[in-house]
């Protein structure tokens, strides 16, 4: 029996052995396509040439040096690419070691930005429900996954909660997709003036929500719309796209196509595709600016932020993103995968919605098409795709919860962007055999 405390602690999980490309190779010698990239880290796929020379090169240089003591040329040169392919004005980096200790980091730089511009009374943040942001204390608390955060609630800090930008189960029928917007905008104005505008500090929101909701993007103008608020009553616009950036969606961030400029946005996954445990928070220099004039540090820190193994990872995935043109490979491939998912399950009577941008897909599962209505929380409708999916050869990343923590099902996507077209047929073949074989043992259970 495994010592290690695994994710579920009623059984070990595959003992995965090798990776190459979309691939993931277990003990028994069984292959697994990544569609997931494990849960939308692996954007290069596995076993990439150029990262793995790159990393082998850092360590016989140089494997660690502490922060307190040292930078180093590589951390330098992976912020100065960073800050070269940012949002204008985003101008420094704050490096971490995942996606959790990214929204920690801005939460906290966020707070020490207003003490140091004399404004110590804003100690709130505003954040949407049925978002996930980390699993961390703070993170969790910013956090509306409900499931996650029930038996931790009595820890967590007060957080406002507004809505999330959901059209496919949100919009009204009877309401345009601008009507809708503006409700919600409205609705996140009200919860500034309720909780006092001048004691919030920031609104926290993925810019295409992940795990939580299953790749949905934001209505046309709702980012804008919450820039201009934020602005309005001297916000800041926190954007969390740990899950959703660094190319993903077919942009390097996913705030391009909304046209805003975050103040602090958190990057993490696809920053080190999987090659090393790798975070960041892009801030913009406004808000850093007080805290160099002021106490002259950030009070923040872990022993590993800026690990130069981690950093020459990043460095050598995001320069291959570049050389090889893949950002529009990802709005290439991803729209052959909508596409191919719209041909094989558009007209499923299970399949409620097909939604996403670039290589980062969810389809939401319903009993019903037309009343939208989810299957019994139960039956782990989810859990079920999940696991006939590994009997088929593939990775997914199926969440339940959908609508409110505990009722809704769907199936997550995120292929590496190096897969090709016929990888991605057959990533869509068997995840519609698995939707299928899971919704017959459902249906067996409910008879
Ligand atoms: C949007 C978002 N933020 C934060 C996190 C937390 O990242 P990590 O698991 O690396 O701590 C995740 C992880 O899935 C995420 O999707």
């Amino acid at each position: 029996m495994s010592k290690i405390i695994h994710r579920s602690l009623a059984g070990t999980p595959p003992v995965a052995v090798a990776a190459q490309g979309v691939e993931v190779v277990d003990a028994t010698g069984r292959r697994y396509i990544d569609a997931s990239g494990g849960a939308a880290v692996s954007c290069l796929g596995h076993g990439h040439p150029d990262v793995l020379a790159a990393m082998h090169a850092q360590i016989d240089r140089l494997a660690y040096a502490h922060t307190s003591f040292f930078t180093t040329e590589v951390s330098e040169q992976l912020a100065d690419h960073l800050v070269q392919h940012a949002p204008e004005g985003m101008d420094q980096v704050y490096f971490v070691s995942g996606g959790s200790e990214a929204v920690e980091a801005a939460l906290k730089m966020a707070r020490q930005y207003f003490v140091e511009i004399g404004q110590p009374q804003r100690t709130l943040f505003v954040a949407r429900r049925q978002s996930y942001h980390g699993n961390t204390l703070g993170a969790l608390a910013v956090g509306g996954n409900e499931w996650r955060r029930k038996q931790f609630a009595p820890l967590l800090m007060d957080v406002g909660r507004v809505s999330p930008c959901f059209e496919y189960r949100d919009r009204r029928a009877d309401e345009s997709q601008d009507a809708y917007t503006a409700r919600l905008l409205a609705e996140l104005e009200a919860k500034f003036i309720e909780l006092g505008p001048d004691r919030i500090i920031g609104f926290v929101a993925e810019t295409v929500v992940g795990a939580t909701l299953g790749a949905v993007p934001p209505t046309p103008g709702y980012f804008g719309g919450v820039r201009a608020l934020c602005d309005r009553y001297g916000i800041l616009f926190i954007a969390d796209e740990v899950m959703c950036g660094m190319g993903r969606t077919g942009t390097l961030h996913a705030v391009e196509q909304e046209g805003v400029v975050p103040d602090l946005m958190t990057i993490a996954k696809g920053l080190g595709g999987g090659y090393q445990p790798i975070g960041a928070v892009l801030a913009a220099g406004k808000v850093v600016e007080p805290l160099r004039r002021g106490s002259g540090i950030f009070q923040h820190g872990h022993t590993y932020i800026g690990h130069p193994v981690a950093a020459a990872a990043a460095l050598a995935v995001q320069q291959v993103i570049q050389r090889d043109g893949l950002l529009a490979q990802v709005r290439k491939r991803g729209a052959v995968l909508a596409q191919l998912l719209r041909e094989r399950l558009g007209t499923h009577p299970n399949v409620g919605d097909i939604r996403g941008r670039g290589l980062f897909m969810g389809v939401e599962l319903v009993t019903d098409r037309a009343t939208k209505a989810t299957f019994d929380p139960a039956l782990r409708l989810h859990a079920l795709v999940k696991a006939r999916a590994m009997d088929q050869g593939l990775m997914v990343y199926p969440m339940g919860g959908t609508i409110d923590g505990r009722h809704g099902d769907h199936v997550l996507l995120a292929p590496p962007f190096i897969a090709s077209v016929s990888e991605l047929e057959q990533i869509v073949d068997r995840l519609a055999r698995a939707i299928d074989e899971a919704l017959r043992a459902v249906k067996r259970v409910a008879a």
